[in-house]
C-alpha cells in the first residue's frame, strides 16, 4: 500500500511531508522547515512560547501533530512580514519596549495578531484574556498591554 503523503501549507507554501504523522508540528516547523521562530518552552501546552497560527487561530505547536494539520494552513512567525517590512504589530511591540529576551515574542505577536484580527479595539481586559496563554518570564505583560492598546488605537485613526 502507498503511503499516504501528508499536505500541510506553511507560511503560504504548500510542503508534502514526508515525516511521519505522529511528528510534533514543532519539530517540522523548526527541524524539518528550519523555521526556528517557533520557540519550545514547556513542551506541554502551558507556556505559549511555540503558538503559531493554524488557519489563523492560535494553537500550541507543541500539542499538534502533523496528521492531525494535514490539509491545513499554518502561520509562523517568519510568515507574517509584510514584504521587507516587520508586521505592524512587531512594529507596536518594539514601539512600547514589549520584547525583553525575546524568547516569548514570536508566540505573543502571533496570539495578538489573532485577537486584532477578531476584535481590532480591545480593551485592556480583553488583551489580558486573550494574552494569558502566553507566558513571559521577563514579565513583559504590562508592556504587551500597551503595544497592543497603541496599535488599537491608532487602527481607530485611520
Ligand atoms: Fe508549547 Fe510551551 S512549548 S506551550
Amino acid at each position: 500500500m502507498a503511503e499516504s503523503t501528508l499536505e500541510i501549507r506553511v507560511n503560504g507554501i504548500l510542503h508534502q511531508a514526508s515525516d511521519p504523522p505522529g511528528t510534533l508540528l514543532i519539530d517540522f516547523v523548526r527541524d524539518s522547515l528550519g523555521l526556528k521562530g517557533t520557540k519550545r518552552g514547556c513542551d506541554g501546552g502551558e507556556c505559549g512560547s511555540c503558538t503559531l497560527l493554524l488557519d489563523g487561530e492560535p494553537v500550541c505547536a507543541c500539542l499538534c501533530t502533523l496528521g492531525a494539520v494535514s490539509g491545513r494552513s499554518v502561520t509562523t512567525i517568519e510568515g507574517i512580514a509584510e514584504g521587507q517590512s516587520l508586521h505592524a504589530v512587531q512594529e507596536a511591540f518594539m514601539a512600547a519596549g514589549a520584547v525583553q529576551c525575546g524568547f516569548c515574542t514570536p508566540g505573543m505577536v502571533l496570539s495578538a495578531v489573532a485577537l486584532l484580527r477578531h476584535h481590532p479595539r480591545p480593551g485592556r481586559d480583553e488583551i489580558a484574556r486573550y494574552m494569558n496563554g502566553n507566558l513571559c518570564s521577563c514579565g513583559s505583560y504590562s508592556q504587551v498591554i500597551e503595544a497592543l492598546e497603541s496599535f488599537a488605537e491608532a487602527s481607530g485613526d485611520q
